[in-house]
């Protein structure tokens, strides 16, 4: 395989001067540029990515890091950051942290070894202090990291008092809600929007809210204890879709017809809510909008534009299925 002092030879000219027509950057007279490139075609010499990574310290890399690829919504959040990222020029890394800390600073150094051109993090746990020394842009992507890093998220808050309003104006009586995971942000956010709606309603007790963990076989556990101790639940708000899958087994498993006694409504708008029976109302994110949006800050953070807006706040929709009664 030719190497680029193979062209230099050919087109006898020193390597700097091969690297500045590769690189585009310094003045080459056209003659000799001519001649480079010629000499380039003719031995077929492909630039090396890691040489010209290191030269030019930027490999056309962005790092994406998640916290569950398990979970069916980040996987179509890692479709939407991909195309757009491929679309500008760029390829993806796709690191799952496993909400660890340690995990996400190993991927962090490791793809700045790499030279990484920057970084879209889902993170609840990378602080201020973690990132400060970075020497490459971050966008945090669905939950914040703080006031100075751009941020694309949803209205969790809205959507969830909306979620719970349609229960009510569905004629639901009492109404329960299986969060997600304490000090993730869009969860507790979830969390505060039920409590909002129905905090000063006549049924209304602390106990009609259970933890999920954004999990399904979790939550079809804590379900089930509760619709046992709480029969006369007819409405259940869960905090992401699969939740409000383990919901729906749950009441399953106890013989609860759904709409008819036991109506739920999740969060995220997954697709896999199309496939279960009966099919899942939910609060849809726009899952490919706040990926390709996040995509777009980091690459003007990249190429040194001047950001119009530095955090997005994008709605979430109702998408009315099965799972609920009619209003
Ligand atoms: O389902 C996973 C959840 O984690 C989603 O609701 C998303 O907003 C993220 O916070």
């Amino acid at each position: 395989m030719s190497t680029i002092r193979d062209v230099a030879k050919v087109a006898e000219v020193s390597v700097a001067t091969v690297s500045r027509v590769l690189n585009n950057k310094g003045y080459v007279n056209e003659d000799t540029r001519k001649r480079v490139e010629a000499a380039i075609e003719s031995l077929n010499y492909k630039p090396n990515a890691v040489a010209r990574s290191l030269f030019k310290k930027q490999s056309k890399m962005i790092g994406l890091i998640v916290p569950d690829i398990t979970n069916p919504f980040f996987p179509q959040l890692a479709r939407a950051v991909e195309d757009v990222t491929n679309q500008l020029g760029y390829t993806l890394v796709l690191c799952n942290s496993d909400e660890d800390i340690i995990k996400e600073q190993k991927y962090i150094e490791a793809l700045n070894q790499k030279y990484v051109d920057g970084f879209i993090v889902v993170t609840s746990t990378l602080k201020a202090e973690h990132i400060k020394d970075l020497k490459v842009p971050i966008v945090a992507l669905d939950r914040p990291i703080n006031s100075d890093t751009p941020t694309v998220s949803v209205n969790n808050y809205d959507g969830a008092r909306n979620a719970t309003k349609y229960l009510i104006d569905a004629g639901c009586q009492k109404i329960a809600h299986v969060r997600g995971p304490h000090n993730v942000l869009p969860a507790d956010e979830r969390y505060r929007g039920y409590l909002d709606e129905v905090k000063d309603l006549i049924w209304y007790r602390p106990e009609l809210i259970i933890n999920g963990n954004f999990n399904i076989n979790k939550t079809k556990e804590v379900t089930k204890k509760l619709l046992t101790v709480h029969p006369d639940i007819d409405g259940i708000f869960a905090g992401n879709d699969l939740m409000a899958v383990g919901v729906i087994k749950a009441a399953e498993e106890l013989g609860i017809r759904i709409p008819e006694q036991l109506s739920i409504i999740g969060f995220d708008g997954i697709t896999l809510c199309e496939t279960t029976s009966p099919e899942l109302t939910t609060m849809a994110q726009p899952i490919y909008n706040i990926g390709s949006k996040a995509v777009q800050i980091l690459v003007d953070l990249i190429e040194n534009r001047q950001l119009e807006q530095k955090n997005y706040s994008f709605s979430v929709d109702l998408i009315e299925r099965q799972s609920t009664r009619s209003r």
